[in-house]
């Protein structure tokens, strides 16, 4: 049995107050609800990360992540965040690889594998995001594009590496843009990825990896998306600044 995840990334939104209020209010959303072993997760910017953390408390069931680090372990790389100084604030957790740090900020596959070296070896977990463009699905290279991006930047870790990370397929026409992938679509892309892990290292360790879809999902899909047989869950952008969206979408897994 797979743990599911839901994770919220609220991207360059929500500021230190808004995080307190916003985790508070999730908290009390699922209060009576339970996750049943599974896990929910909230990347806040770098400045809100302390605030949902106090509003969670450690232990809570909402736990918080970031949304980048730097490769490099410190150094002269201003504005840059490493994975000891996430781990010295009490963050276990980092989002990598999505594709706005890919367009927006030149990330390419060969600075992903160091970012994921670098952070597995901090002993980070890693939500790691991949996925097509639009034009990549409409050649038909969909699949071609994922197993390279999840080669370059994952296939040299160890089995052991692979218990620290987490899967997020992401096709990139569909985020933000309110054109989800179809649970169809969602499902042959994730049994596709599961394949590919289990011809590259076994069967028993690609069963062991929770994949989750990300791109426009929403509390009037996820139940749909998240019942297909190879969805683990799901990385959420705008739903999750919504405390009530973003509990619907909870119970959903
Ligand atoms: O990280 C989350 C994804 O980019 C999805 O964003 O739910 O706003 O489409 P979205």
């Amino acid at each position: 049995m797979r743990t599911k995840i839901v994770a919220g990334n609220w991207k360059m939104n929500i500021n230190r107050d808004e995080a307190m209020q916003l985790v508070n209010d999730i908290s009390a959303e699922i209060q009576n609800h339970d996750i049943n072993g599974n896990r929910v997760m909230v990347f806040p910017p770098f400045l809100s990360i302390q605030g949902a953390q106090d509003a969670s408390g450690r232990d809570s069931r909402v736990e918080v992540g970031a949304q980048n680090m730097h490769q490099a372990e410190s150094g002269a790389y201003t504005g840059e965040v490493s994975a000891k100084m996430l781990l010295n604030a009490h963050v276990t957790k980092v989002i990598l690889g999505h594709s706005e740090r890919r367009e927006y900020f030149h990330e390419t596959d060969e600075l992903l594998q160091q970012k994921v070296d670098a952070a597995l070896k901090n002993g980070l977990e890693v939500v790691f995001c991949f996925g097509e463009k639009l034009d990549e699905r409409h050649l038909g290279n969909h699949f071609t594009v994922v197993e390279k991006q999840l080669r370059k930047a994952l296939f040299h870790l160890s089995k052991e590496d692979w218990k620290k990370i987490i899967l997020a397929y992401e096709p990139v026409w569909a985020i933000g843009t309110g054109m989800t992938a179809t649970p169809e679509q969602a499902q042959e892309m994730h049994a596709f990825i599961r394949k590919t892990i289990s011809d590259n290292y076994s069967e028993a360790l690609a069963e062991g990896v929770s994949i989750l879809y990300g791109g426009s999902v929403k509390p009037s899909n996820a139940v749909e998306i998240f019942g297909k047989p190879d969805v683990d869950g799901g990385l959420i952008g705008g739903a999750s600044l919504n405390a009530q969206d973003f509990a619907a979408i909870i119970k959903a897994m």
